[in-house]
């Protein structure tokens, strides 16, 4: 115990080479004062997380369920990204009230609107809890006491390390938070999917949002005599902006990183997994475009959908090249034999590596079905919808009211395409000895796999939102949805292949192991949804050989993409005129030898889905951006960081305050926050 303590310590402590790479955890973040110091953070170790004190942690929230999002005033006003804050605005939406479409400003706190459903935590305390564990005490007396400290109290424990280490993490959820602003989709979505993950960029992808609590100031549902939550903390705004080298520092909860896996890991992703998935949603994404093509309704109403699939495609996509390009898989072979040699006349350790990957040969064809499920006959809309209008009428609740916006976006000849495909895509990729002897029965008993999925939508009730309410258990929608999830390998749904457990086993004393063997390296704890902190510098890079790429972006660049006839490039008419007549006000700066508005910037900081709406903070704890997105060739900094080619991608604050102040004509919001 003692020993793993002193290995973890010298670990946080050990050198501080690798620029930029690593999520830290905030309550260590000591350890690497001295490295951020040096880079021009002018703060201390307990600015960042402190539980005595007010401190930075306590103007960051878990926004909804995966993003980050941080307190702007002293009076609950909260920033995060547009793309998280969609589902929210969507929702508040309708064809009289498109927000989406032309955004939305509340011109006083009264015209708030209430997000139902919506809620944001806070950190209260992390602590490390792995010695209580090791002595004994139980998991879950140590969370419910702990979530017994005060109202809207929650906690749990999550391993870092590969369950080295544990931390209790407390937060504090709030449930009643309003929508304050947003800018049209044509601002805060920007380029769209053909700009996703690429620079430069030009997305204004912002929403604001009001924390409410009780009068005490503590969690509470929506009232309307709940007032603004004040926080402990909130960050104030630089006006000042960025330059190229400055010191930027990200604090945000990002979901899922696989910095230690094997080799065997890095193969599956980059030969087996990526591209299973890139041409299994390749194939989705073409059926869904070409009905989207067609007709102009259908482009809006499946507009949500293409994005959700086109984001990890396409991000999936660069990670492969990524990972080839690195190299990563040899490198961890290489890696491995080092490890190896210096294991071999180490009993504890000896056999360590072949045992995991004689895991990994048990295992890979298990998760590899449970993605191939996952992937093709449960992304399968009429059966899913089948099934919930089976468990409303369980319920006895209204089936059309509770469908009616599942049907509003649904085409059932749409899902037939789909329905074809994956079914074929899935009877082809099955391995062998796998396929469900209920589903063969049914192509058997129809001919064809296309036969079976054209009896289902023939004669489905659910195809049809006027019959909806008739389905029952026999049709033939909801019975391949039972057929397809009884059989669906739950068992072996993971993040990732080295979490199934029979894997993941193994990478405790591998680890531990590492650290012992590898003093060198700074280790860091795999991103899993706790807040983190990342930090690095604002930075370009060369993006192919003699085609430099610089780290910022403005609205010249807005207008140079401008066109009406391209959905995603369709300047509002408000921006343009801004720039026509240069009415910047206080927001126009000269970039490079031109009057005009910062919009975005990359940085080297080391992010990962969850990260998107985190607070990019200068030297002095000043907000100067929020993070989005990352460049596509980024992405394998989820298995590998490269230094010299990973960005994570901003919004600049100054175009947060511009949009705010001259498009929405909200600038009452700014008064409120603490400007600088
Ligand atoms: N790539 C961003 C991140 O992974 C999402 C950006 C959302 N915007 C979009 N056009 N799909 O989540
Ligand atoms: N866009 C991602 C998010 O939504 C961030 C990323 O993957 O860089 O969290």
């Amino acid at each position: 115990m003692k020993k793993l303590f002193v290995l973890l310590v010298a670990a946080m402590f050990s050198l501080e080479s690798l620029a930029d790479e690593g999520m830290w955890l905030p309550s260590l973040i000591s350890s690497r004062m001295k490295d951020m110091r040096s880079k021009g953070f002018r703060l201390t170790a307990k600015d960042i997380y402190d539980i005595n004190s007010a401190s930075l942690k306590d103007a960051v929230v878990l926004f909804g369920g995966g993003c980050t999002g941080e307190l702007v005033s002293a009076e609950g006003l909260l920033l995060t990204n547009h793309h998280c804050g969609y589902g929210a605005i969507q929702r508040l939406s309708s064809v009289e009230h498109d927000y989406l479409t032309y955004g939305f400003w509340a011109m006083s706190r009264a015209e708030e609107l209430p997000c139902e459903g919506l809620s944001v935590s806070f950190l209260v305390r992390m602590e490390d809890v792995t010695a209580r564990l090791a002595a004994g005490e139980e998991r879950k007396a140590i969370i419910d006491a702990a979530a017994a400290e005060g109202k809207g109290f929650h906690a749990s424990i999550e391993d870092m390390y590969y369950g080295n280490q544990q931390f209790l993490f407390v937060y504090r959820s709030f449930n009643d938070v309003r929508l304050v602003g947003t800018p049209p989709s044509a601002i805060g979505k920007f380029g769209g999917d053909t700009d996703n993950w690429m620079w430069p960029r030009h997305t204004g992808d912002f929403s604001v949002f009001r924390v409410y609590a009780d009068k005490e100031n503590q969690p509470a549902a929506y009232s309307p005599d709940n007032v603004p939550y004040r926080p402990a903390r909130h960050l104030p705004v630089s006006t000042k902006g960025i330059s190229e080298g400055d010191f930027t520092m990200i604090y945000g909860f990002p979901g899922n990183t696989q910095e230690y896996v094997l080799s065997d890991a890095v193969d599956y992703i980059a030969d087996v997994s990526d591209p299973m998935k890139i041409a299994l949603r390749t194939k989705r994404l073409d059926i869904i475009s070409a009905a989207q093509e067609r007709d102009p309704g259908t482009r809006i109403q499946y507009a949500a959908k293409h994005a959700g699939i086109a984001n990890a495609w396409k991000k999936w996509q660069g990670e492969v090249l990524g990972i080839r390009r690195l190299g990563t898989a040899d490198k961890k072979r290489e890696y491995e034999k080092r490890f190896a040699a210096w294991a071999a006349d180490k009993p504890q350790y000896a056999s360590l590596l072949d045992s995991m990957h004689a895991a990994y040969g048990r295992q890979k064809e298990n998760y590899y079905l449970y993605e191939l499920y996952a992937e093709t006959l449960m992304t399968l809309e009429m059966p899913q919808m089948a099934e919930r209008i089976l468990k409303i009428k369980e319920e006895n609740g209204d089936v059309a009211a509770k469908m009616a916006r599942y049907y509003r976006d649904f085409d059932a000849s749409i899902d037939r395409a789909l329905a074809k495909a994956m079914l074929a895509e899935f009877v082809g990729r099955i391995p062998q000895g796998r396929m469900p002897q209920a589903l063969a029965d049914k192509i058997a008993q129809y001919g064809s796999a296309d036969a079976y999925v054209d009896h289902i939508y023939d004669t489905s009730l659910a195809a049809d939102a006027a019959t909806a309410a008739e389905v029952t258990a026999e049709d033939p929608a909801a019975e391949f949805r039972s057929m397809v999830t009884a059989n669906y390998p739950r068992e072996y749904r993971a993040r990732n292949l080295s979490d199934l457990k029979d894997i993941k086993r193994w990478y405790g004393p591998y680890l531990k192991a590492l650290m012992e063997w590898d003093t060198e390296r700074a280790f860091y704890p795999d991103a899993n949804l706790t807040l983190r902190v990342a930090y690095g510098s604002v930075a370009g890079y060369e993006y192919a050989d003699g085609e430099y790429h610089r780290c910022n972006t403005t609205l010249d660049g807005i207008i140079a993409k401008d066109n009406p006839e391209i959905y995603d490039y369709n300047v509002p008419q408000s921006l343009r005129d801004a720039w026509a007549a240069k009415d910047y006000g206080r927001w126009g700066c000269v970039i490079n030898g031109k009057l005009t508005v910062p919009v975005c910037f990359i940085a080297t900081n080391h992010t990962t889905g969850g990260n998107s709406g985190s607070p990019i903070i200068n030297g002095r704890g000043e907000l100067v951006g929020i993070n989005f997105d990352r460049t596509w060739r980024s992405t394998m900094s989820d298995v590998e960081f490269d230094p010299a080619i990973c960005r994570n991608i901003s919004v600049d604050i100054r175009y947060v305050l511009f949009v705010i102040d001259r498009i929405g004509g909200a600038s009452y919001l700014l008064d409120e926050m603490t400007l600088r």
